[in-house]
């Protein structure tokens, strides 16, 4: 039923609350002022918003090392104010997804305390112990060039532990039952205040058979089904969307063949070949991707993204494909990061280029699934390169041109606000944004409402049409009688294209465009385009609008 799902045509917005807002003053996003904001994600149309860790954290891997599961760090608020936020947001029609931390502890969380002092301790068993140094220790890092191993002595336990990141977020044993009945207390836990699900950090490795001895680890794929039963016992309409970058072959294995695992996944292997395709001005790897990762059950669906709170992982692209985009978006050593990807934000790897900007979101927009937004990006905000690692990219939202960005009031914002340069706020903010009808802003905002009147993408199947020019992509959904086609142009020039529809019936004479009143007739039952460099077009097939010819919902 198309009002049921609601995942498989949202539009997620992810921000982390505290580079967003804040209210109180002393430098920090928090609760109070994400909830003051909830109006301007409104009015933009997003409909779920995706929070990064927000519990309690000593904060050396952006929260993504929590102390403590069941509190919210209070630079952010209370649990009182979180409460406030879902309600705030169910109030607008906005649900929340959370990220579920669930691989690892910080190694300040009390588990690991008790645990490496006490080798009878109850939570010794909790994480992944080896006496000695085990033989693979230095092999599976995840941060080359800043991790060095994936184990660690630790002096007080007198013995090795396993972390496949920093060495300060000890891996939990998932496969100790009473380490799998803690994380469904966890999703029970914040369910109970209002979340809609989340966003699982690390799916592949919090499912790996881990331990001294596992040379290749192998993927325990049943305890997705056993989470996913959870939720759904908990709440009906609860989502897992699974951060996995794995290959397409095992994309079923993830979502489970009958759908009774993970709900969604992001495409990373759309993503890299997305932005390869961007680089080499060829469509074809990327229709390639989509091809690869077609197959999923009915009702799970794909997370689309183009950036994310980490670097661009470019590690699934051949080495000459990595190099050129390397070479187009990120030439400098130091806009690269853990030799696999690039760690600068979209705006700035575009060249600030609004037609490669608005061609870059078109083809996120319409891509098949469902689209995942960075905060700042529907602004086009930039990077701050002398922040170490990943931080670069994760800098206050800018909102005005008040001093900070009118992000806070404090003198000196915990993390810095870009001030100068094409990027600095007083020429990238929203509130200037919102007065330009021209602005990306609003050219965001009124292509969130386009996409929301194109469900086909979300439901429908995708037929690739060819185009006769490898720059250029055309793909049709077809779903309940109504079709949709989207053409992108992925090379700087203009490129005359001409092709045939292809449904069955003369509906496909007729191309009405979406976005403006260049519509198309074709002759002789084909169409003739002449698309301008970096061009795209929306256009509903037949004529006759969705919401007419729409016959059961
Ligand atoms: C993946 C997250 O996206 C990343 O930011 C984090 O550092 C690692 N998982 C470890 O939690």
């Amino acid at each position: 039923m198309i009002n049921d799902l609601w995942y498989k045509n949202a539009v997620i917005y992810c921000l982390s609350v505290g580079t967003y807002m804040d209210a109180n003053g002393d430098g920090v996003g928090d609760f109070s002022g994400l909830m003051r904001r909830l109006d301007y994600l409104h009015g933009l149309g997003v409909t779920a918003i995706w929070l990064m860790p927000f519990q309690v954290s000593p904060h050396r891997d952006d929260g993504y090392d929590i102390s403590n599961y069941y509190e919210v760090d209070p630079r952010y608020g209370t649990l009182g104010d979180f409460v406030e936020f879902t309600h705030a947001a169910k109030q607008r029609g906005i649900r929340v997804i959370i990220d579920l931390v669930v691989n690892h502890t910080s190694d300040q969380h009390e588990w690991f305390q008790q645990a490496r002092r006490d080798p009878h301790s109850r939570y010794r068993d909790w994480y992944v112990w080896s006496p000695k140094r085990p033989a693979n220790a230095n092999s599976g890092v995840v941060f080359p060039g800043v991790q060095k191993s994936t184990w660690t002595r630790d002096p007080v336990a007198r013995a090795w532990y396993f972390h496949r990141f920093y060495d300060f977020q000890p891996d939990l044993n998932t496969a100790n039952p009473e380490v799998l009945t803690e994380i469904l207390k966890i999703m029970g836990f914040w369910i109970q205040l209002g979340v809609s699900g989340f966003r699982m950090d690390a799916v592949p490795f919090v499912i790996a058979a881990k331990g001294p001895k596992v040379r290749k680890p192998v993927e325990q794929y049943d305890m997705l089904r056993a989470i996913r039963e959870f939720l759904q016992w908990r709440e009906g309409e609860a989502i897992i969307l699974a951060e996995a970058n794995v290959l397409p072959n095992t994309d079923m294995e993830y979502f489970g063949r009958d759908g009774d695992r993970m709900h969604m996944m992001f495409n990373f292997q759309v993503n890299q070949h997305l932005f390869y395709a961007m680089a080499a001005a060829d469509a074809r790897p990327l229709k390639q991707a989509l091809v690869a990762t077609r197959s999923r059950p009915a009702t799970a669906q794909w997370g689309l993204f183009l950036r994310n709170h980490d670097e661009l992982d470019l590690g699934r692209l051949t080495r000459e494909q990595r190099e050129s985009v390397f070479a187009a978006f990120g030439p400098d050593p130091d806009m690269q990061l853990y030799d696999r990807g690039i760690r600068r934000r979209l705006a700035p790897m575009l060249g600030g280029d609004r037609r490669r900007l608005e061609l870059a979101y078109s083809l996120m927009f319409t891509l098949p699934g469902t689209p995942v937004i960075r905060y700042g990006d529907e602004l086009g905000m930039g990077d701050d390169l002398s922040l170490p690692e990943r931080q670069c990219a994760r800098t206050p939202m800018q909102w005005s041109t008040e001093p900070h960005a009118g992000f806070t009031r404090a003198n000196r914002p915990v993390t810095p606000v870009i001030s100068s340069g094409p990027f600095g706020y007083n020429q990238v903010n929203a509130a200037q944004q919102r007065r330009d009808p021209n602005s990306l802003l609003n050219w965001t905002e009124r292509i969130i409402r386009m996409r929301k009147e194109v469900p086909e993408v979300g439901w429908g199947d995708f037929t690739a049409i060819a185009t006769g020019d490898p720059a250029v992509l055309a793909l049709r959904y077809d779903w309940r009688n109504n079709s949709v086609l989207f053409v992108h142009n992925l090379a700087g020039t203009p490129r005359e294209i001409s092709f045939a529809v292809g449904v069955v019936g003369d509906s496909g004479n007729l191309l009405i465009n979406l976005l403006s009143e260049d519509h198309s007739r074709a002759q002789a039952g084909k169409h003739r385009l002449v698309i301008e460099g970096y061009g795209y077009r929306w256009f509903r097939v037949g004529g006759l609008g969705y919401l007419l010819q729409r016959s059961e919902v």
